[in-house]
């Protein structure tokens, strides 16, 4: 049985899009059957795992408007066991299409239903932002995993997005469970990472990754190849601790439905 993890926090920039970049290959290098679905009209999920965003086909967009099924929009082992669902700028325009459709908030799990049993894990990256897209997101998992950036502010909105969840799993998805937090960008040679994090670790209720994943430039370099970090840098700190996370994540027996 599938696990569906929507990697969501409305704050930008905090580490999203790499983790689930991240988790994704790491989940399918470990031997996982993954689908990785690009939530965010940014695309940056698309582009890191390098697939050329003016060169698409169908996208999560045209799945999401009914313009084709989710076969039609998914590109097959993009690395190894690892099938992607890329999004394009057109997304953006999504929310308000959305608008009266019937049963608008179900739109992607009603498409992810038809496939979750070939996969072992679905992860869903979720723009900055808590509107339908995240909702679609939420509605459809059955995890939430929160980048937290090891930052003053870092738990800026954190309540916001636990309120959301509770929202969601009161009137759309009763079972949605918070996967975990895990932070990231730790900088090892300041006092404010290590601050935050035992901050964080004082006042959260929440399960939180006993894997820390370190600013790491090799990570922000990755992208922009087009790879994961585990085939971008096996070697990095960047590497080890996203295989670390996975494995983490795989333990975690939280789940399923
Ligand atoms: N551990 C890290 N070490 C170094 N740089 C990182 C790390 N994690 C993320 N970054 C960089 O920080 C920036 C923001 O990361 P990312 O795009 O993953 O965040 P995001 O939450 O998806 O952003 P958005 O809210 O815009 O979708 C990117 O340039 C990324 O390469
Ligand atoms: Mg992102």
């Amino acid at each position: 049985m599938g696990r569906i993890i929507a990697v969501a926090n409305q704050k930008g920039g905090v580490g999203k899009t790499t983790t689930a970049i991240n988790v994704a290959a790491c989940l399918a290098k470990k031997g996982k059957r993954v689908l990785a679905v690009d939530l965010d009209p940014q695309g940056n999920m698309t582009s890191g795992l390098g697939i050329d965003k003016n060169d698409l086909g169908y996208t999560v967009y045209d799945m999401m408007t009914d313009q084709c099924n989710i076969g039609e929009c998914m590109l097959i082992n993009v690395f190894p066991n690892l099938n992607v669902i890329p999004a394009s700028r057109e997304l953006a325009g999504a929310e308000v299409e959305f608008v009266g459709m019937e049963d608008m908030q179900h739109i992607l799990k009603n498409n992810l239903k038809k496939v979750k049993s070939k996969y072992d894990f679905i992860i869903i990256d979720c723009p900055p932002a808590l509107g339908m897209l995240t909702v679609n997101a939420l509605t459809a998992a059955n995890t939430v995993l929160v980048p937290i950036q090891c930052e003053f502010f870092a738990l800026d909105g954190l309540s916001q997005l636990i309120y959301t969840v509770n929202l969601i799993k009161k009137k759309l998805n009763r079972t949605l469970k918070i996967e975990g937090v895990v932070f990231t960008m730790y900088d090892s040679r300041t006092n404010l990472s290590a601050q935050v994090v035992e901050n964080v670790r004082e006042n959260l209720t929440q399960n939180i990754y006993n894997t820390v994943i370190p600013r790491n430039v090799r990570l922000a370099e990755a992208p922009s190849y087009g790879l994961p970090i585990i085939i971008y840098d096996p070697k990095s700190a960047g590497a080890e601790h996203y295989m670390m996370l996975a494995d983490e994540i795989i333990e975690n027996d939280i789940v399923t439905v």
